[in-house]
């Protein structure tokens, strides 16, 4: 089968003939229909050379073309969406990828294999972000619902999905930052507030929302160009609570958090219970367990259609577009779209 292999930045690439992988008991094998880009992958690779070029693909739309001794919940044929395991052989970009069982999902009729491509790493990393780090109620749960929310980056895949998971969860006000992305996410119908960061002083205009509600949980869906500063002013205004963010800060002037703001970190790896720096043992193997129900969960929001797919755009070209989509990524040019290959 052909495999795209991606390395540097600016964004280079190869395509390789290789075999067809072969899942392990626990995997499925998946012939990929499509497959979405993340930030990441060229994250992944911005350091390397030829001798080191990556499929670095993570997020599958196919059907199953075969699974290992131990899976039970798909056969050949099936719909599905599913979660590589990053930085790992059989990758998305290829002909056929391979993922956990426990990171694939049955894809819903309704939904397309373009628009599911943009999933499944970016949905389970708001999952894991509000419920398992910030500890937010789940749709399911009854209870304590007027919690604020800071959402920071609505246009994000991330935020998007973190905006419609917790207006599904109930919590609120729900507040957000966005740009050009704004018309988006005011189509979304999830945050109570929607600041555009264009307009500057993002901090006033938070604690202006907040009409003197505390605000206690945030999730950083941005994660870079100082995106942490003012959600810790606002955190610390309100007399302190938690920033989650998904890269850690990149501070050049020696900053640090306020005492009162506590900082974690979703990295959306655990979602196949793999450990990280700033989670401990313990809680890769709850966010692994987490992951399981909670992408079967997003099936089922998707065929009821109260949950919804970013919206996409497919690149030209197949594998061969690949490159100059994560070129896009690098180049801060994608605004409140998953960018998809065929
Ligand atoms: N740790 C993990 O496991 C993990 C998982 C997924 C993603 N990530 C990281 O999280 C970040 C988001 O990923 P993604 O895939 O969701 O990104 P994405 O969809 O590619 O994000 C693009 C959006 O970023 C928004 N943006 C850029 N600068 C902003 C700012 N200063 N304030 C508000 N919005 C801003 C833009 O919004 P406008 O169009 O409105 O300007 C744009 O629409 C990336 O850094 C990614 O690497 C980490």
């Amino acid at each position: 089968m052909h495999e795209l292999a991606i390395y540097g930045v600016p964004v280079q690439w190869k395509r390789r003939q290789v075999d067809i992988p072969k899942p392990g008991p626990d995997e499925v094998l998946i012939k990929v229909v499509a497959t979405g880009l993340n930030p990441k992958d060229w994250k992944f690779v911005k350091r390397r050379d030829e001798s080191g070029a990556l499929n670095a693909g993570d997020d599958i739309a196919g059907v199953v073309e075969s699974v290992g001794s131990n899976v039970y919940e798909y056969k050949a044929g099936d719909r599905v969406a599913a979660f590589h395991r990053m930085g790992h052989p059989a990758g998305a970009y290829a002909e056929y990828a391979i993922a956990p069982a426990t990171t694939t999902f049955p894809l819903p009729p309704n939904i397309s294999f373009e628009a599911g491509a943009g999933l499944p790493l970016s949905s389970m990393t708001a999952a894991i972000a509000l419920y398992q780090a910030l500890g937010l109620p789940l749709p399911t749960t009854a209870g304590k619902k007027d919690i604020p929310l800071l959402v920071y980056g609505g246009a994000t895949a991330v935020g998007a999905y973190a905006l419609q998971l917790a207006k599904l969860s109930g919590v609120g006000p729900i507040i957000t930052v966005a740009g050009s992305g704004i018309d988006f996410v005011k189509s979304l119908n999830a945050a109570d507030h929607i600041i555009d960061y264009r307009k500057g002083n993002v901090t006033q205009a938070i604690l202006a929302a907040l009409d003197g509600k505390p605000l206690h949980h945030a999730l950083d869906a941005v994660s870079s160009n100082r995106s942490h500063r003012p959600i810790s002013e606002v955190l610390s205004a309100s007399g302190g609570g938690e920033i989650n963010m998904l890269d850690p800060p990149e501070d050049e002037d020696g900053w640090t958090f306020p005492k009162s703001v506590k900082y974690s970190r979703t990295l959306v790896a655990s979602a196949y219970y793999q450990k990280h720096a700033d989670i401990s043992q313990r809680q890769a193997e709850a966010d692994g367990e987490f992951a399981f129900w909670f992408y079967r969960y997003i099936s089922h929001l998707l065929a009821k259609g109260s949950f919804k797919p970013h919206p996409h755009a497919v690149l030209p070209g197949g594998l061969d577009g690949i490159a100059g989509g994560v070129q896009s990524l690098y180049d801060g040019k994608v605004s409140a779209k998953k960018l998809v290959a065929r």
